[in-house]
């Protein structure tokens, strides 16, 4: 007969995270992804230069570990017809992916690899759907150097796209979900347009997206490496139910692209999903657009700010040669770096109101713009000007979940680093169109 306690041990495991033995997952991960950058224009030099930037600027020094590479890396006409593997693009990869690998090794950074849970990725190149296990051991294999699980540089890090599904594994229904290329779509949590929408309280712990997403993890566990696995599964298919038990982070959203109304999409999306995040699960807000030129400088700290804020992982998404030096700092600000890689405080930082609409209003444009969260450095409060004129907005210690409404406290200006006194009551700063005031409360 089953003991009491072997029976509870059985029945727990879907509900864990993925939690790797070195501690991998518990944080959000930092690094810099190809894709915003160069899309499918990608070779080893635009991958070492990458590297080489993260050392030359001060980002490795800051916490930032991984360096991703996104869609087009293999050889496009399919894989080795013997092995069965896929195949480093030789034209763009003459060294593969291996020797790039040792290339990044060798400045004390981790390699980052990217494939689908369907025939093929968004760009069409041969994907892992069926070859996940050879697949899975392909990549541990890469950086054979320091194929160990004691050495930190060993860990490598999979994102797992949504393209090109085979019709047997659709899903039976699907959800209604906010679309950033579709927005009228979706009004007050329902979707305008017919569709094969799931019942309310659909469990999709047993859709076949999560079993395709699950296959890779056990492939990626059976391997002798950390991998940090990051789901791509864009907030379809109830991701939010099953992401954390299966992944290390999973995107919340369609694909971000270079303009503030994804940044405020994103961010009113994901307002309404940060109560059960903590340690070891994070919603991915996406790729960051910093240094594209798509934002302006107020509109790229509203970005990085709410990023880090919410625990998303934050990987970097532009040229770092010639992104300019106000956008390099916004990326390096080392007091909401610590707050995104708190490892005392596992919550994000929530909104406590609105602001211009009132509390809980689900809007692209204008989502909630105070927002606060602790951490083991003290209160962390954002407040976001969503309006097109500067304005004064003020912090009321009263409203603010973690502070005493009667207390003093020390507050820091987290994009000057200037100390601006011991205060009482409530502060009023005047904070630009798009720009975010951040601020550190400490007693
Ligand atoms: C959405 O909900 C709000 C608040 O309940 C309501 O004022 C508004 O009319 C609703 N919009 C639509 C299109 O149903
Ligand atoms: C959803 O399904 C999974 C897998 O069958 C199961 O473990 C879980 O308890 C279910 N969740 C709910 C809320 O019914
Ligand atoms: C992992 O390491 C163990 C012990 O060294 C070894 O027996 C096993 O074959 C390795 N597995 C893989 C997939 O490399
Ligand atoms: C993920 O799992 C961990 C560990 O079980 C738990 O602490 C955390 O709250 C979960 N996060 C989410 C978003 O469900
Ligand atoms: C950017 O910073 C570097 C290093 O501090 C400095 O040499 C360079 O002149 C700065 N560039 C601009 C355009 O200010
Ligand atoms: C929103 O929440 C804040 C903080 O709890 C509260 O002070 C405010 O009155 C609320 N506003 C609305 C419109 O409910
Ligand atoms: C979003 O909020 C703004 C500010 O209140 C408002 O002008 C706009 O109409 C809202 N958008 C939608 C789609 O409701
Ligand atoms: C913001 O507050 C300052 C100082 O009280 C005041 O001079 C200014 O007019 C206010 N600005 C706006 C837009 O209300
Ligand atoms: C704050 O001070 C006021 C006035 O002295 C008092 O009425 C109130 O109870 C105090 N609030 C807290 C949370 O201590």
């Amino acid at each position: 007969m089953m003991s009491f306690k072997a029976a509870l041990l059985l029945s727990t495991p879907a509900v864990l995270a993925l939690q790797w033995p070195d501690g991998t997952g518990k944080l959000p991960a930092l690094g810099w992804n190809s894709w915003n950058a160069y899309h499918c224009d990608i070779d080893e030099s635009r991958i070492l230069n990458a590297a080489n930037a993260i050392v030359e600027f001060g980002f490795k020094e800051a916490g930032y570990e991984y360096v991703n590479i996104d869609d087009c890396w293999s050889v496009k006409t399919g894989r080795d017809s013997k092995t069965k593997q896929l195949v480093p693009d030789p034209k763009r990869f003459p060294s593969g992916i291996s020797g790039v690998a040792n290339k990044i090794h060798n400045l004390g950074l981790k390699i980052g690899i990217y494939s689908s849970a369907g025939t093929m990725t968004c760009a069409g190149y041969p994907a892992s759907i069926g070859y996940e296990s050879i697949d899975a051991a392909t990549w541990a294999a890469w950086g054979i150097d320091c194929k160990s699980l004691s050495n930190p540089s060993s860990k490598l890090d999979l994102k797992y796209d949504n393209c090109n599904v085979p019709s047997n594994w659709a899903d039976k229904c699907n959800a209604c979900v906010y679309n950033l290329n579709n927005p009228n779509n979706y009004v007050n949590g329902t979707c305008v347009n017919p569709g094969n929408y799931c019942p309310a309280g659909y469990n999709y712990t047993t859709s076949n997206s999560a079993k395709r997403y699950a296959i890779m993890r056990d492939a990626l566990k059976a391997q002798n490496r950390t991998i940090q696995y990051a789901l791509c599964s864009w907030g379809s298919a109830g991701v939010e139910q099953y992401g954390n038990a299966t992944g290390n982070s999973w995107r919340m959203s369609d694909d971000i692209q270079n303009g503030f109304k994804y940044v405020t999409s994103i961010l009113n999306m994901n307002s309404f999903n940060l109560n059960d995040v903590d340690f070891w699960g994070h919603p991915d807000a996406d790729m960051l657009e910093v240094g594209n030129g798509g934002l302006s400088a107020a509109e790229e700290r509203t970005h990085f700010a709410f990023w880090a804020a919410m625990k998303s992982p934050l990987l970097i998404g532009t040229n770092l040669y010639t992104a300019s030096n106000e956008s390099k700092s916004i990326l390096l600000n080392k007091y909401l770096l610590a707050f995104n890689q708190d490892d005392v405080y596992g919550a994000p930082a929530k909104p406590y109101k609105w602001g211009t609409n009132p509390n809980f209003t689900f809007n692209a444009t204008n989502p909630a713009e105070f927002w606060s969260g602790k951490s083991q450095h003290g209160t962390l409060v954002l407040m976001m000007n969503t309006l097109a004129v500067s304005r004064n907005m003020t912090a009321d210690f009263g409203e603010i979940p973690s502070l005493d409404a009667n207390g003093s406290y020390n507050v820091l200006d987290v994009w000057t680093g200037k100390n601006l006194g011991s205060l009482t009551s409530s502060l009023t700063v005047k904070v630009a169109s798009h720009d975010t005031a951040a601020l550190l409360f400490t007693s």
